[in-house]
C-alpha cells in the first residue's frame, strides 16, 4: 500500500505537524486526512503502528475542529466520517449484487482428495493451482466500493438479500472509506469478507459481561455478529471489531487513464490488489500451492498454529487459483465447484440435559447450573455449565432431557449453543425455577431491571460462605493455603462466622480438631498474618461489592487515602473516577450507606487490616511512572501478582493486551502470541524477567 518513500514522507510529515504543533486548516487538510488514513493502516491492517494513541489523537482532534468549523470542506471518507451517527432505527433490507454462497465442507484428506479429482476432471488438468487461506470465524459481510468510495456493507441475510450494516462497518478501522480501485480500471465492486472480534477483546467483553451479571457470549463469532447489529453506532466503535476481505465477487470495468494496473486474473493476485489498496486481506496468511499435496501440508501446518492465533479460525478454505478456471467450474445450485471449506476439530459437542442444580453465590445470586452426560469438548470434559439465569432458560429453549449443543472456545468457559427441539420425544420437562433459596428457604426476589432471582437474606448461609471465600480468593487477598474447602468446613465447626472472622480464627482449637498437620496449621496462619498488608486494592476487590471487579477496585484504591472517605463520597463524585458509571456509582454509595458495611470495614481494621492507602504518594514519581506493562509466560522468580503489584507500586500500569499502548512486554518461558505481536509492534520493549529486576532496582 505505502512503498518505503511514501512511509517515510508520511512519516516526517507526522513529526512535523506534531512538534511544530502546526494546525489543520484549508491548505492542509487533505494532508492531515492522508497522515491519519496512514497511520490507520499501520495500527489496523499491518498491526504495526509507528505513533502513539495519543499522538493519533491530537491529529485527529485538529482535523475534527477544522471541519466542524468549515462543514462544507468535510470530505465523504474523511477519517472522522466512521464518528457514530447515532441510533439507527432499522436496518434496511439490501441485495447482494452476486448472491452470498456458502461452501461445501470437507473433514478429511479423503473429502480433499475426491473434490481436486473432480475439479481436475471437469478442467481436464492434471494438476490445478490453489489457493489456501484460513476459514475465519467471525460474521460474513459484503462491500460495495464505487467510484473508490465505500458506499455500503451488508450482511449475509439470506444470501440473496441482507442488513444494510453501512454505518456500523464504517467503526471498523480496517475498512478503508475509499480506495483506489480506479487504477485497476475498477468503477465499482463487491467485495466478501469475515468480521472478527479477537480473543483478547473477546474475553475482556466477556469479563465486563460477567462481572455486570449478564450471561457471557458462547464465542467471538457471535460477539462478531452480533455487534454488527447494534443500533447504537458509537457502542459498535467500542468492540474493536476487525476484517478480513477474501473475495472478490463483482466488479464493474471502466477502463480510464487512471488504469495503470493490471486487473488481477488470480485469486491470489485479487488478494493482492486488496493488500495493496489498505484492505485486510489474508495476503499473509495464505499460500499458493500445486495440487493436492500442497494443499494438505499447508492445512496440517496451519491447524498447529490455530490455538497461537489472535482470532479464532474454524478450518481452511481452498480455493481455484485461476480465475477463469472458477468461472468453467462453476457453482452448484448451493456452493462453489471452485472452493471447499476444510473444518478443523470442532470444539463443540453434544450431550444430554440431565438435570439442574441452583447454587447460591455470594452476592445472593441464584444460578441454574445445568448437570449434563460428561462430553469431551476441545480436549477438556465437560459434565456441567453454568445456564445464567431465567430468560438465558427461555432463550435457548432449554428443557430436561434434552440434546444439546456445547462450544468451548478457545480458553473461554464451556457454554451452551442451542438445544435440539426437534430431537425431542415429549417426555422432557420444564425447568423449574425455585421460588424460595435453595439454602436458607427465604423467598426469591427479582427487580425489574434485573434477570436474577436473588436470596436476600444477607445471614444466608450459602452467600456468606461464599463471601468469605471470595475475600481469601487468589485475586483478593490471596491467603494461600485457606481454599474453598477449609472455609467451608470451619464455618461447619462454627469457627467462621463471617469475613472478619478470618483474622480470629482459634488455631488451638483447630490444632486439637485434628486433620490439619502442624505445617499446613503454621502456613495457613502466616497467609492469614501476611494478608493485612495487603494492597488496598485487594481489601476492596474482596468485600464483594456489586459491579466492582479488579480494575474498578484499583481505580477506586487510587482515589482516596483511606478506604473510610468513601462513606463522604457522593454518587457525582463516584462517577467522576475513571470507568465508573450510574450503575456502579450506586452500588458503591449504597455498599458504604450500609451500617453493617461500615461496621465490618471497622472490625477488619480493628483486626490489623490494612485500609489506609500506603502507595499514593509514591505512585506518581515512581520508577515506572506512566510505562504500562505486560506479562506473559512463566516467570522463574517472581509470582505474577507479586510482579504487576511491583510495577504498580513503582508508578507503572497493567495493560491488558497487546497494542501501540504497551511499552514494555515482559516475557517469561513459554511466551506465546502475546509476543509474537508484540514482535510486530516495534515500539514495545520486549525484555526479559531478569531485565525487569534490574529495571526496578535502578
Ligand atoms: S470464500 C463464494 N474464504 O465461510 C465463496 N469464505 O461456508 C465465498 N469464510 O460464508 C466465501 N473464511 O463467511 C471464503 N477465507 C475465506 C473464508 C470464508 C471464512 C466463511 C464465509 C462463508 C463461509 C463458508
Amino acid at each position: 500500500m505505502y512503498n518505503d518513500i511514501q512511509t517515510k514522507e508520511l512519516q516526517q510529515q507526522t513529526t512535523e505537524f506534531l512538534k511544530q504543533r502546526i494546525d489543520c486548516g484549508i491548505a492542509n487538510a487533505e494532508a492531515f486526512r492522508n497522515i491519519l488514513r496512514f497511520h490507520e493502516y499501520r495500527y489496523y491492517v499491518q498491526a504495526d503502528p509507528l505513533i502513539s494513541d495519543y499522538e493519533y489523537d491530537t491529529l485527529y482532534k485538529q482535523l475534527e475542529k477544522f471541519e466542524k468549523e468549515n462543514p462544507d470542506a468535510v470530505t465523504t471518507d474523511s477519517p472522522t466520517q466512521r464518528v457514530g451517527a447515532g441510533l439507527v432505527k432499522d436496518f434496511a433490507k439490501v441485495q447482494h449484487l452476486v448472491p452470498m454462497l456458502s461452501l461445501e465442507n470437507s473433514y478429511n484428506a479423503d473429502d480433499l482428495l475426491d473434490w481436486d479429482r473432480k475439479a481436475r476432471e471437469l478442467s481436464g488438468l492434471d494438476i490445478i493451482e490453489y489457493c489456501v487461506e484460513p476459514k475465519f470465524d467471525g460474521a460474513s459481510i459484503s462491500l460495495i466500493y464505487d467510484n473508490d468510495l465505500f458506499t455500503r456493507a451488508a450482511t449475509r441475510g439470506d444470501g440473496a438479500v441482507g442488513d444494510d450494516i453501512t454505518i456500523n462497518t464504517k467503526q471498523i478501522k480496517s475498512v478503508p472509506l475509499s480506495a483506489k480501485f480506479a487504477e485497476y480500471g475498477i468503477q465499482q465492486i463487491e467485495i466478501r469478507g469475515e468480521v472478527l472480534m479477537n480473543k483478547n477483546n473477546f474475553k475482556a467483553y466477556n469479563d465486563k459481561l460477567i462481572e455486570e451479571g449478564i450471561p457471557p457470549l458462547a464465542n467471538p463469532r457471535n460477539a462478531a455478529a452480533g455487534s454488527l447489529r447494534i443500533k447504537d453506532t458509537a457502542e459498535v466503535g467500542k468492540r474493536n471489531l476487525e476484517a478480513f476481505l477474501y473475495h472478490v465477487s463483482y466488479v464493474l470495468n471502466n477502463k480510464t487513464q487512471a488504469a495503470n494496473q493490471p486487473e488481477p486474473t488470480t485469486h491470489s493476485g485479487m488478494l493482492q490488489m486488496l493488500w495493496n489498496l489498505g484492505f485486510r486481506s489474508p495476503q499473509k496468511e495464505m499460500k499458493v500451492v500445486q495440487g493436492i499435496n500442497g494443499i494438505i501440508q499447508y492445512v496440517e501446518e496451519f491447524e498447529n498454529k490455530r490455538d497461537n492465533l489472535p482470532y479464532e479460525i474454524d478450518g481452511m478454505v481452498i480455493k481455484v487459483n485461476d480465475l477463469q478456471l472458477q468461472d468453467r467450474l462453476g457453482m452448484t445450485s448451493h456452493h462453489p465447484r471452485w472452493a471447499i471449506a476444510f473444518k478443523f476439530k470442532a470444539r463443540q459437542a453434544t450431550s444430554k440435559l440431565i438435570g439442574v442444580e441452583f447454587q447460591v453465590g455470594r452476592t445472593g445470586a441464584v444460578t441454574p447450573v445445568a448437570k449434563l452426560a460428561p462430553v469431551q469438548v476441545g480436549g477438556v470434559t465437560v459434565s456441567s455449565i453454568s445456564i445464567h439465569n431465567e430468560e438465558y432458560i427461555k432463550e435457548k429453549d432449554l428443557m430436561l432431557g434434552d440434546t444439546i449443543l456445547i462450544e468451548r472456545a478457545g480458553d473461554v468457559i464451556p457454554q451452551i449453543v442451542k438445544s435440539f427441539t426437534e430431537l425431542r420425544k415429549g417426555n422432557e420437562k420444564k425447568i423449574i425455577f425455585p421460588t424460595v433459596c435453595p439454602v436458607c428457604n427465604h423467598q426469591l426476589f427479582k427487580t425489574e431491571d434485573e434477570a436474577v432471582w436473588r436470596c436476600t437474606n444477607i445471614n444466608c448461609e450459602a452467600q456468606v460462605v461464599e463471601r468469605i471465600i471470595h475475600f481469601v480468593s487468589k485475586d483478593a487477598m490471596d491467603i494461600r493455603s485457606f481454599g474453598d474447602a477449609n472455609v467451608r468446613k470451619f464455618y461447619e465447626l462454627g469457627f467462621l462466622k463471617d469475613v472478619p472472622g478470618v483474622y480470629t480464627l482459634p488455631f488451638d482449637e483447630i490444632k486439637k480438631m485434628g486433620g490439619f498437620g502442624e505445617k499446613s496449621i503454621t502456613n495457613l496462619q502466616a497467609a492469614i498474618e501476611a494478608s493485612k498488608t495487603q494492597p488496598l486494592h485487594r481489601v476492596i476487590y474482596g468485600l464483594g461489592i456489586r459491579y466492582v471487579g479488579e480494575t474498578t477496585a484499583k481505580t477506586l484504591a487510587n482515589a482516596v487515602e483511606h478506604l473510610n472517605d468513601f462513606a463522604n463520597y457522593t454518587e457525582e463524585q463516584l462517577q467522576q473516577l475513571e470507568d465508573v458509571g450510574v450503575k456502579v456509582a450506586k452500588s458503591i454509595y449504597a455498599f458504604f450507606s450500609d451500617a453493617e458495611n461500615i461496621k465490618l470495614i471497622k472490625r477488619l481494621e480493628e483486626l490489623g487490616v490494612q485500609l489506609k492507602n500506603e502507595k499514593k504518594e509514591m505512585v506518581t514519581d515512581g520508577n515506572f511512572s506512566g510505562k504500562t506493562f505486560l506479562f506473559t509466560g512463566t516467570l522463574n522468580k517472581l509470582k505474577r501478582s507479586e510482579a504487576e503489584e511491583m510495577v504498580e507500586s513503582n508508578g507503572g500500569k497493567i495493560v491488558s493486551g497487546v497494542s501501540s499502548k504497551l511499552n514494555y512486554l515482559v516475557v517469561g518461558e513459554d511466551a506465546g502470541s502475546k509476543l509474537e505481536k508484540a514482535k510486530k509492534i516495534n515500539i514495545i520493549q520486549i525484555i526479559t524477567e531478569e531485565d525487569f529486576l534490574k529495571m526496578l532496582s535502578t
